[in-house]
């Protein structure tokens, strides 16, 4: 290894040292705001990043200065070597997270411990067993909130993500925050965000404001505003006396792009800089050829724009002509 010399610097000057790597397209869940209706269509399994190309391609990334790989999906847990890319990402000088639905994890809890995994997401859109049905589309509400249940016994620190959408979960906001009164936990509301086929329209989404009104009304003083890390997308608040904490993503209305510090590997091995981006550089067909990576990920570095991939304002995001550009989330990697 010849060190962290390089530093993947943008135009911007901000280093990326976050990766995150999608370890499939697949998913046991259907989640109303990231998989299309009708499916996505999987191609034959040599469009997708074997173990060891995953791997390879990861460590050039660790080579470039990269500290922390977040492994994601679709469901990460449902790839056949799961275990064996998070064992052998552990050996790697890097720190491993994982974002999950929840369903597999008491399958791979001694495969988390055993890769020093610290914190570990959860998508939980709501805590009703019905609604779990009708946002996810299948019945693994029990499984969820037992693996759930198995973490919070664990040394392994746990956030919650909810993507909060109008009429459907939204009326659950204070039973999510109450939530955290007696659990070492960290609830996240996100902003519902617009990707191919999720039939996005921001009168469903529920703003930053929204929550923070909510809570003046429920909580008034109780509500502590806690201190964001540089690179938190997150903000972040407790109320008081509680256990748990919550914080709210603003990709919409209140979006965190000026000290962003992450970029994406697809399973099909291609490069975003962007969660919003659709200017993808193929690294998977070039490590196949036997080309060097390192020029397309410096280049997809380079060409990456200050805010959500161009979009500036908000009418940019809610405009479907330019937001809808994009893969499918499932596809993407949350
Ligand atoms: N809006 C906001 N967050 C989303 N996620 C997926 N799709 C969306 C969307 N449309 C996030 C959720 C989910 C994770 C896998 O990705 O946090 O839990
Ligand atoms: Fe699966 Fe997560 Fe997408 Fe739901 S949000 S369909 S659990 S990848």
């Amino acid at each position: 290894m010849e060190g962290n010399s390089k530093i993947l610097i943008d135009t911007f000057g901000r280093a990326h040292d976050y990766l995150r790597i999608s370890l499939t397209e697949r998913c046991n869940l259907r989640c109303v705001y990231c998989m299309p209706e009708q499916g996505i269509e999987l191609r034959e399994s040599s469009a997708y990043m074997n173990k060891h190309e995953l791997l390879s391609i990861a460590n050039a990334f660790i080579d470039l200065g990269v500290k922390k790989i977040r492994l994601t999906g679709g469901e990460p847990l449902v790839r056949k070597d799961a275990a064996e890319i998070i064992s052998e990402l552990a050996k790697l000088p890097v720190e491993l997270a994982i974002s999950t639905n929840g369903i597999l994890i008491d399958k791979f809890v001694d495969v988390f411990r055993k890769a020093n995994i610290k914190s570990i997401n959860i998508s939980l859109d709501t805590l009703q067993k019905d609604k779990f049905n009708k946002i996810a589309r299948r019945d693994d509400f029990d499984k969820v909130m037992s693996n759930i249940q198995l973490l919070l016994q664990d040394k392994i620190h746990l956030k919650l993500n909810a993507v909060l959408m109008k009429g459907e979960n939204d009326s659950e906001l204070i039973d999510f925050i109450e939530f955290t009164k007696d659990k070492n936990v960290h609830f996240r509301f996100i902003e519902f965000m617009p990707f191919d086929g999720n039939k996005w329209d921001w009168s469903k989404g529920v703003s930053l404001q929204d929550v923070l009104n909510k809570l003046d009304s429920v909580y008034g003083k109780r509500v502590i505003k806690l201190q964001d890390g540089k690179n938190d997308t997150a903000k972040s608040y407790a109320i008081e006396g509680y256990i748990g904490t919550f914080a709210i993503i603003s990709s919409i209305t209140n979006p965190f792009c000026d000290t962003c510090n992450r970029i994406r590997l697809t399973a099909d091995g291609k490069i975003k800089n962007c969660l919003f981006s659709n200017d993808e550089n193929d690294l998977l067909s070039a490590f196949r050829s036997g080309k060097d990576i390192v020029p397309l990920i410096m280049d997809s570095i380079n060409k990456k724009k200050f805010k959500r991939a161009g979009m500036d304002s908000f009418e940019d995001i809610s405009n479907p002509e330019i937001n809808s550009n994009n893969r499918p989330m499932i596809s993407i990697g949350g």
